[in-house]
């Protein structure tokens, strides 16, 4: 496979361009797009994520290798999945009633990614950045090697697709942990004690570890 160069994301708030941000600088070509057009976003793509492309939702899936859902999880069901059948997403979103209303498929399931596949069937779809505030994406990237780096947790069906997208964490500033299938994507689940912990790999592998033996 060759190595993913255009990221795309969908979304232009707070999750959407810290990774922009983090792409950027880690050299590759961004691509934005939000609901809106993408005449309506470029202006202030120039000061939230200095380089990234405003473009609209279609352009940035057709001209993407890695698509990164970064959009409320109540617009899931606006994404094209006949669009996205074959490419790489990773799928940021978390659902909190609070903010996105009651959503009653998500009540009680699993894990919100697992919805959000059934929705996508054919996308490459790898959970992974949900973990992890916006805040952190900005302030806690580190270079490889660094004693203080933290680890991003991904989980998907496809293992190619998990093997480029942990390349990509590792280039923007994390240490990938990778624990295989989607259904793991539980492990790092909103409430469960590794959301938002801001762990180091071995802290991470063995809070996964652990629950994947439980
Ligand atoms: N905030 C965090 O620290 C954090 C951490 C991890 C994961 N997440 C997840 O990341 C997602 C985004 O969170 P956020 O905090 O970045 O939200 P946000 O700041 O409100 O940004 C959401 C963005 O999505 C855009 N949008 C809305 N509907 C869209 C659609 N149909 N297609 C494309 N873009 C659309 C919005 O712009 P328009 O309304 O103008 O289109 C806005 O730019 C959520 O699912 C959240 O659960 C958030």
């Amino acid at each position: 496979m060759t190595e993913p160069k255009v990221i795309g994301i969908l979304g232009a708030g707070r999750v959407g361009t810290a990774i922009a941000r983090r792409a950027l600088a880690a050299g590759y070509e961004v691509r934005v797009a939000s609901s809106r057009p993408a005449s309506e976003i470029s202006l202030v793509l120039q000061f939230t994520a200095p380089g990234a492309i405003a473009s609209d939702a279609a352009d940035v899936i057709a001209e993407s290798d890695i698509v990164v859902l970064a959009l409320p999880l109540s617009k899931y069901r606006s994404l094209d999945a006949k669009a996205l059948a074959g490419k790489i997403v990773i799928d940021t979103m978390n659902y909190w009633a609070p903010t996105d209303g009651t959503l009653p498929e998500f009540e009680g399931a699993p894990s919100s990614s697992e919805v959000v596949a059934d929705h996508l069937e054919g996308a490459r779809l790898v959970r992974s950045f949900n973990h992890m505030g916006y805040h952190q994406i900005d302030g806690e990237a580190r270079p490889k090697g660094d004693p203080d780096r933290r680890a991003m947790a991904l989980a998907g069906d496809d293992a190619d697709a998990r093997a480029a997208v942990a390349r990509f964490i590792d280039r923007i500033g994390f240490d990938p942990v990778d624990v295989g299938g989607l259904a793991h994507a539980r492990g790092f689940a909103i409430g469960t004690p590794v959301f938002g912990a801001g762990m180091r790999r071995d802290e991470l592998q063995a809070a996964l570890g652990a629950r994947l033996a439980a």
